[in-house]
């Protein structure tokens, strides 16, 4: 099946900026489905999704399964814990394996980059990007760039600074990429040791220095330090590293307007963010987590073939 977007959703650095305007429009009226006591229509009725997660998750799993059931698909949780890549099957063999059971969508998440990709060219069925190593996080850019517009409206000229560690961030990259399609001016803000090499060539300016990111932005999106994917010492200490980058209220008391607070989760209070920033009046952090279910809804049909202009069908159950 291929829809308007292709046969997958690898990343946001393939897709035009027509294509992103198309998946954050058509997420909007699905987001409704989820405020109605029965949260479902019948839309991928018939079709079969597995979500193969080789690494953990709790919000894109989870959201990525309220989709699928919210349009009525079939799924599968396939975890590597309890599958036979606990065996050393090879990713290939186990997709191949499932596609033999007649799937349509595979979702996937792996510590390798490129592994969304690889899967993609090697099976006919639709492949859509949960997260891979350190590359990209489609979904997750997505549904940050819907809760900056949904407060924004138009994104083009606003101030987005993405903070901490970038390096090892796939949440980093698909938001760059999609926010300077969308025309946003994008910064990024951390230790010089967690920035890669280059990213002022992803059209990004530099900050090194966090009081002057939140005097420039309109908004923070705070990640998380990726601890478990640091092999030599980026930073001196986590104390150390809230004392100079953490998003403190002390810090944006001082800045002459009020940021939007972003977060990917899952959070680290007390490093990255203070929990009177997470918890306060600026943050749309619980935002971004409902926007996720509707942005994933969004790509799974147009993945599947579905019109943009039937969304508001589909959501009334009748495409
Ligand atoms: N934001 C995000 O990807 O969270 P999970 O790792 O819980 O899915």
């Amino acid at each position: 099946m291929a829809g308007p977007l292709g046969k997958d959703l690898l990343g946001l650095a393939p897709l035009s900026a027509d294509q992103l305007r198309l998946l954050l429009d058509t997420a909007v009226p699905f987001r409704e489905i989820s405020e109605r006591t029965i949260k479902k229509v019948p839309t991928l009725r018939g079709a079969t999704i597995v979500n193969l997660f080789f690494e953990a998750s709790t919000r894109t799993r989870i959201s990525f399964e309220f989709a699928e059931k919210r349009l009525s698909a079939d799924t599968v949780n396939v975890a590597v814990a309890g599958s036979s890549v606990s065996k050393g099957e090879t990713l290939v063999d186990t997709a191949r394996n499932l596609e033999a059971m007649k799937i349509d969508m595979v979702v996937i998440r792996h510590s390798a980059s490129g592994a969304a990709r690889f899967l993609a060219e090697r099976i006919e069925s639709n492949v859509i990007n949960a997260g891979d190593g350190t590359n990209e996080h489609p979904t997750q850019g997505l549904l940050d760039i819907l809760t900056l517009r949904d407060r924004f409206g138009d994104l083009a000229g606003r101030r987005v600074c993405i903070v901490g560690d970038v390096l090892h961030s796939r949440v980093a990259r698909s938001n760059i990429w999609g926010l300077t399609k969308l025309g946003a001016d994008v910064a990024v803000c951390g230790p010089r040791s967690l920035l890669p090499n280059a990213i002022e060539q992803m059209g990004v300016t530099v900050f090194n220095r966090i009081e002057d990111a939140i005097e420039w932005a309109d908004a923070l999106n705070i990640l998380r330090l990726q601890l478990e994917r640091m092999q030599a010492g980026y930073i001196p200490s986590l104390r150390e590293y809230n004392r100079v980058f953490g998003v403190t209220s002390a810090r944006l008391e001082k800045a002459s307007r009020d940021l939007l607070i972003l977060h990917p989760g899952p959070m680290n209070r007390g490093v990255e963010i203070d929990s009177d920033v997470a918890d306060g009046p600026h943050s749309v952090i619980l935002d971004q987590v409902t926007n996720g279910v509707a942005v994933r809804m969004a790509v799974l049909y147009l993945l599947a073939g579905g019109k943009p202009e039937l969304a508001e069908a589909a959501k009334k159950g009748n495409a």
